[in-house]
C-alpha cells in the first residue's frame, strides 16, 4: 500500500531530502505531525552531526510520526540505529509497515535491524529512555516531541542523559511552548470534543519558552552548548504543510496548540559537548 514508486530511486543518495518529502507526504494527518520544513531540518541536523562526528549515529525520539521517517532515512543511507518511544502503540505498528514498504523496500534495508519502537511512556523508570544506558547505547541525537510540558520534557532529558555520548544534539518540536506542568491547549482540545467547557489556564502554569529553559539547564551542566541555526526558520513560511492542513490548524490556533507568531521557534536544537 505504501510502495509507491519514486521518480528515480537511483538518485536518492544525491537528493535524499526530496525523497524524504515524497515518503512523508504518503502519511495520513494523524501521523504527519510536523511540517515538511521541520522534517527536512531534522535530516539536515543529522547530516551535520554525522559529518562532525565522522561516525554512524545512535538516535532517539519521543513521539513518533514524520520525524521517524527523517531519522529512519538517515540510518538507511548512512548506517546507525534508532529508538522511538510513543504511548500510542498503533503509531509504531503503522509506521513499521510504512517504513518497510517504502524506504525499506526501495533501499533494501530491514526496518527491524534499524528501528526499535517502545510503545510506552518515555520517562518510565524501567522501560523509558534510561534503558539506552542498559543497552550500552551512546546516544548522539534526540528529538523530543511527546507530551508538551516543561515538566515532561525535562524528565525526558534526565532520562536520556545517562546514555548521551561526549558530543550530542538535542532537538525539540514546539520549542516555543511555555506550559510548565499541564498542557491545557491539548486538554481543552479533548474537552471541546466532549462538549465540555474550556479550562482557563492558571498563571502559575507559565514558564519561559522551553528552548530558553532548556538552554539554561544545559549551560549549567555542560561545558559547551550552542543553539544551532536551521533551515526551518528560513523555509517554514513557504511550507505547503501549513496551507494543506489549514482547516484543522485554525481550530488548533484557537486553543493555543499552535501560535502563528511564534512558529519560527518551533524547531530548536542544541549542539552540546560534555
Ligand atoms: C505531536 S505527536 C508526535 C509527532 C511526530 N513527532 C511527528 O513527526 O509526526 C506526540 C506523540 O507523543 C506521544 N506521547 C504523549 N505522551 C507520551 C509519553 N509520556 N511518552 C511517550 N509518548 C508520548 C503521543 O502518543 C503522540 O503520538
Amino acid at each position: 500500500m505504501y510502495d509507491f514508486s519514486y521518480k528515480n530511486i537511483n538518485k536518492v543518495k544525491k537528493d535524499p531530502k526530496d525523497y524524504l518529502v515524497f515518503v512523508k507526504r504518503l502519511l495520513p494527518r494523524w501521523i504527519n505531525g510536523i511540517p515538511d520544513s521541520e522534517c527536512i531540518a531534522i535530516f539536515e541536523t543529522l547530516d551535520l552531526l554525522r559529518k562532525r562526528k565522522k561516525s554512524k549515529l545512535f538516535l532517539a525520539e519521543t513521539g513518533c510520526g514524520a520525524s521517524t521517517i527523517a531519522m529512519f532515512l538517515h540510518c538507511s543511507l548512512y548506517g546507525g540505529k534508532m529508538f522511538s518511544w510513543d504511548t500510542n502503540a498503533n503509531k509504531g505498528s503503522f509506521l513499521r509497515s510504512v517504513l518497510s514498504e517504502s524506504i525499506g523496500k526501495s533501499l533494501k534495508v530491514d526496518v527491524n535491524e534499524i528501528w526499535e519502537f517502545i510503545g510506552f511512556d518515555s520517562t518510565d523508570p524501567h522501560i523509558g529512555m534510561n534503558i539506552l544506558k542498559e543497552k550500552k547505547v551512546k546516544t548522539d541525537f534526540c528529538f523530543f516531541d511527546s507530551w508538551h510540558t516543561l515538566k515532561h520534557v525535562m524528565s525526558e532529558i534526565k532520562s536520556v542523559e545517562s546514555s548521551l555520548s561526549k558530543q550530542f544534539i538535542l532537538a525539540f518540536d514546539d520549542a516555543y511552548y511555555k506550559k510548565k506542568n499541564f498542557n491545557f491547549s491539548y486538554i481543552n482540545m479533548l474537552r471541546s470534543k466532549m462538549k465540555l467547557k474550556k479550562i482557563k489556564e492558571p498563571v502559575n502554569n507559565n514558564c519561559l519558552s522551553f528552548f530558553v529553559e532548556i538552554e539554561k539547564y544545559l549551560k549549567r551542566k555542560y561545558s559547551s552548548v550552542k543553539r544551532l541555526k536551521s533551515s526551518y526558520k528560513k523555509n517554514f513560511k513557504k511550507d505547503i504543510f501549513f496551507k494543506y492542513y489549514d482547516a484543522d490548524r485554525k481550530f488548533m490556533n484557537s486553543l493555543g496548540m499552535e501560535e502563528k507568531n511564534k512558529l519560527s521557534y518551533r524547531y530548536e536544537s542544541f549542539f552540546v559537548k560534555k
